[in-house]
């Protein structure tokens, strides 16, 4: 089967964010590891404060908080939770920007997209988000082609596909150049267009 075999982008996607894949599991990534936004409610808090200096400076009573890759909406809820707190007269529009679909339960007043809202203004939030958008990994061979890693659906088995060009050639030579047979690296151009 040739479409057994793929890059380490398509797999990473397919096994985060697939039909069934780990992000789009009811319990959330909470229910398997702690970020900050989990561990305390110190996190929410501070983010609370800035928000209310960042509504101040902006000379603004209303101000947009948006968080990208907000998992179940923990640190919005948080956020709106400590809010009252900082300042009780500053309201918030808050949007979490998720793959996953909204959870049940979730305050009403967090609105749920798929996309980063336009025309917001306040703070944006992407915490531990990055490192989940998924890349293509590359390895230099016996002659010191670089390559794509190409990896076996079935058993996670890898071998060597064509030789990285383009766009991707560019990005490894400046930011992760490989140099020796059997050095590797992850082509983070993805994650440099997202951010
Ligand atoms: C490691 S979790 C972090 C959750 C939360 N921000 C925290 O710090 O606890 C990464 C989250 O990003 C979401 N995600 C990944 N790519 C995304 C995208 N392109 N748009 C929106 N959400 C995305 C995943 O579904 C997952 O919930």
């Amino acid at each position: 089967m040739t479409d057994e075999w793929c890059g380490w982008r398509e797999a990473t996607r397919t096994a985060l964010y697939g039909d069934e894949g780990f992000y789009r599991r009811p319990e959330g990534p909470a229910g398997h590891f702690r970020t900050s936004v989990h561990a305390s409610g110190l996190f929410a808090s501070a983010v609370a404060r800035l928000l209310v200096r960042t509504a101040r400076e902006l000379g603004s009573g209303t101000v947009d908080l948006v968080d990208v890759g907000a998992g179940r909406g923990e640190l919005l809820t948080g956020v709106l939770a400590a809010l009252p707190a900082e300042d009780p007269s500053l309201a918030v529009r808050a949007y979490a920007v998720e793959l996953a679909p909204r959870p049940p339960g979730l305050d009403p007043a967090v609105t749920w997209c798929s996309g980063v809202p336009s025309g917001v203004r306040g703070l944006l939030f992407a915490n531990e988000w990055l490192d989940n958008v998924p890349a293509e990994v590359a390895e230099a061979d016996a002659d010191g082609v670089v390559r794509r890693v190409l990896v076996r659906r079935s058993d996670g088995a890898e071998r060597l596909g064509g030789p990285v060009t383009g766009e991707d050639a560019r990005w490894l030579e400046r930011w992760w150049p490989l140099t020796r047979p059997g050095e590797r690296a992850e082509i983070g151009r993805p994650r440099d267009e997202a951010w």
